[in-house]
């Protein structure tokens, strides 16, 4: 998008200023809230705040509360974007002062990460009633088979496949199955499930779903079922499980409508309290799928937790890349 030049004089002056480009460049990596951007760059709150507030109301950053968090993220499909990855682009990438932030950003996300796979190692045996406690499971898991109708895939990936419940649920549709998962305690306790469910063609690898390593357009289904909430960057998730969707085929997600349960950070590692449709279908778009709701499953009392299950197709059309 074109700007002119008075825009482009207010955005340069926004980011012309050293804290303030440090937070672009550390946002560019992934999405922050205000206290690990206080953290990282050693200033108080009323400090960054101000300057989140500068550089938000030059359109560079997008601010969003979740819970009682506040979240930051650069701005996509802007003209002030395509200059901060300029400017960005133009930093020597050894620089002392952006590599000094961008080793405590890696410090904090392997804090998050360690916490969270000591949560899942610890709780991978009870992990089943676990799940149950948000809304009805079986609910959930009838939802997801209506959506899916009568769709045979020939391959289902389930990315942090857990205790395998995606696998077991809909690896019988499938002509071949593959769930990936960070916990080896997790994947243990998969192999037996589908194990006792009689699933030969299912396999189960430790795995990252921000690197798959697969191959584009692999997969006819991929879900990712209760995972994006843990994640420190669920539109790079949704992206790299995205990829891996073949021509007609769909990737689904299923988890939280935004809610306010903040104990659920504390206790249960989640990051965000849920996702807003914009927020999931924008990410879908973004990766060329075509998003939609399949579902919208609020707790019987109506306070607690919604469960959200959207898709996002990829044109049947679409041309499967050399890779
Ligand atoms: C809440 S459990 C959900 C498991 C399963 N999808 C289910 O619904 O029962 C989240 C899973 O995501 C896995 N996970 C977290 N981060 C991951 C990552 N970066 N890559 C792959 N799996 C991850 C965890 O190990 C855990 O098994």
């Amino acid at each position: 998008m074109a700007l002119s030049s008075g825009q482009a004089v207010e955005i340069l002056r926004a980011a012309g200023e050293t804290t303030r480009l440090r937070i672009l460049a550390l946002l560019s990596h992934e999405e922050l809230s205000v206290l690990e951007l206080c953290r990282i760059l050693g200033q108080s709150q009323p400090r960054v705040s101000r300057h989140l507030k500068l550089l938000a109301e030059a359109g560079l950053v997008e601010r969003f509360p979740d819970g009682a968090w506040v979240f930051y993220r650069l701005t996509v499909g802007t003209g002030g974007r395509g200059l901060v990855d300029l400017a960005l682009g133009l930093i020597a990438d050894g620089d002392a002062v952006l590599k000094k932030d961008a080793d405590q950003l890696a410090a904090i996300a392997g804090e998050r990460a360690e916490a969270a796979a000591a949560y899942f190692a610890r709780n991978a045996a009870r992990w089943d009633e676990i799940r149950s406690l948000y809304v009805s499971e079986t609910e959930v898991e009838s939802a997801i088979l209506d959506a899916l109708g009568e769709e045979q895939p020939g391959l289902l990936v389930d990315l942090g496949a857990g205790t395998g419940r995606m696998l077991t649920l809909l690896g019988g549709r499938a002509g071949r199955s593959l769930g990936l998962d960070l916990s080896q305690q997790m994947l243990n306790i998969a192999r037996m499930h589908v194990g006792e469910a009689g699933l030969a063609a299912c396999e189960l690898r430790h795995g990252d779903i921000f690197a798959t390593g697969l191959p584009d357009g692999v997969a006819d289904l991929v879900t990712v079922h209760q995972v994006l909430h843990y994640l420190n960057d669920p539109a790079a998730a949704v992206a790299e499980a995205a990829r891996l969707i073949g021509p007609g085929g769909r990737l689904m997600i299923i988890d939280f409508a935004p809610h306010r349960l903040e104990y659920l950070r504390e206790q249960h590692q989640h990051r965000r309290l849920g996702f807003s449709d914009e927020e999931i279908l924008r990410w879908l778009d973004a990766a060329g799928l075509e998003g939609g709701i399949d579902a919208t499953l609020p707790t019987a009392s109506g306070e607690g937790l919604t469960v959200k299950i959207w898709s996002g197709r990829r044109a049947a059309d679409h041309k499967r890349s050399a890779a």
